[in-house]
């Protein structure tokens, strides 16, 4: 019997959007449907390359990957290629695979595959553009959903492209927006900025990350993330990167690793507010609970999971070093 956890992973790779694959692909509890890319960190045709580097990198191009949105529902689509590099990993130069293709129609893979396989989850790390197609042409689509996890807006936590919005929420704010108004049978799991921000990848892990196995995920993580460290030194003064996609991975993998609460959650989509995912903690609007917005998150047990899992880090040695790792962001 398959006992394995199907998942779809909707993305826009992306630096953190490829470790979050790496995470997945690297756990076999999990078996990958499929992977649908979104316009967002980059358009949607270079982020489709992007996961079948990922993809060719461990051996996994067996996954079908399919692009979708090029654009948001109604804005204009900005990307993120200042944070995320022209080619979207960093600037990398990692060679295209030309041994496989993406396909089309990402939104009718979503939407067919739901149907056919109940109890799958849903990861959706970019805008959320092809969610709200695939259920804008079919409402129904998530009826037996089992998760559906977002990585996306933000609690209490200052913004990340503006004061008050995160960028997969402010990249297309209406897809969001429909999305959360959608009722949905399973609240929408946020793994918003509040949490994401504490998952830093500093130069003290990435030096660990060398000294493991996996000498391979080792030099393509240290190749994509050096961009990356970059911008965050010249934009907020931190060494290393926040890293915020592969939490919902970690998170699907191990519930305990993050706690929240439950709340109603509505997404603002224009002016000063836009793409601001507002949490209505102090219940004013009087409306059915639609998300559980996580707050806490353990990042020892993050790392410890991602170390183990994506560069084989061998567990006695990884008990000794974690305190290391993480003592700077105590
Ligand atoms: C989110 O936006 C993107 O830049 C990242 O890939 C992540 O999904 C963080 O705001
Ligand atoms: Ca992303």
């Amino acid at each position: 019997m398959n006992t394995k956890k199907n998942i779809i992973i909707d993305c826009d790779p992306g630096i953190d959007d490829s470790l979050a694959l790496l995470l997945a692909l690297q756990s076999e509890e999990l078996n990958v449907i499929g992977i649908t890319i979104v316009s967002g960190n980059a358009p949607a045709s270079i982020g489709a390359q992007n996961a079948l580097k990922v993809l060719e990198l461990v051996d996994r191009l067996d996954i079908p990957v399919y692009i979708g949105a090029e654009e948001p529902l109604e804005v204009p689509f900005v990307s993120a290629q200042d944070t995320h590099g022209e080619d979207g990993l960093g600037d990398s130069q990692i060679p295209f695979v030309t041994s496989s293709q993406a396909k089309a129609n990402a939104v009718s893979f979503i939407k067919d595959t739901l149907k056919q396989n109940p109890e799958t989850t849903v990861l959706a790390l970019g805008p959320l553009t092809n969610i709200a197609l695939a259920l804008k042409e079919d409402p129904d689509c998530f009826a037996k959903v089992s998760r559906f996890i977002v990585m996306g807006g933000s609690y209490l936590s200052h913004g990340n492209c503006s004061p008050v919005a995160e960028f997969n929420f402010w990249c297309d704010p209406d897809a969001a927006k429909f999305v959360f108004s959608q009722n949905l049978p399973i609240p929408i799991e946020m793994v918003g900025l509040d949490v994401t921000r504490k998952i830093v990848l500093t130069p003290t892990v990435l030096e660990y990350m060398k000294h493991t196995q996996n000498k391979n995920i080792y030099r393509f993580i240290q190749q994509i993330t050096q961009f990356y460290f970059d911008f965050h030194w010249a934009h907020e003064k931190v060494l290393g990167c926040v890293i915020n996609d592969p939490l919902t991975i970690a998170y699907l993998l191990d519930s305990t690793i993050a706690q929240g609460f439950d709340s109603h959650v509505e997404i603002a989509t224009s002016g000063i507010s836009r793409g601001q995912s507002i949490v209505d903690d102090h219940d004013f609007w009087q409306l059915p609970n639609n998300c559980h917005i996580l707050t806490n998150v353990d990042q020892t047990a993050f790392w410890h999971l991602f170390l183990t899992r994506v560069l084989k880090a061998e567990e006695n040695e990884l008990s000794q070093v974690l305190p290391q790792l993480l003592e700077v962001r105590a």
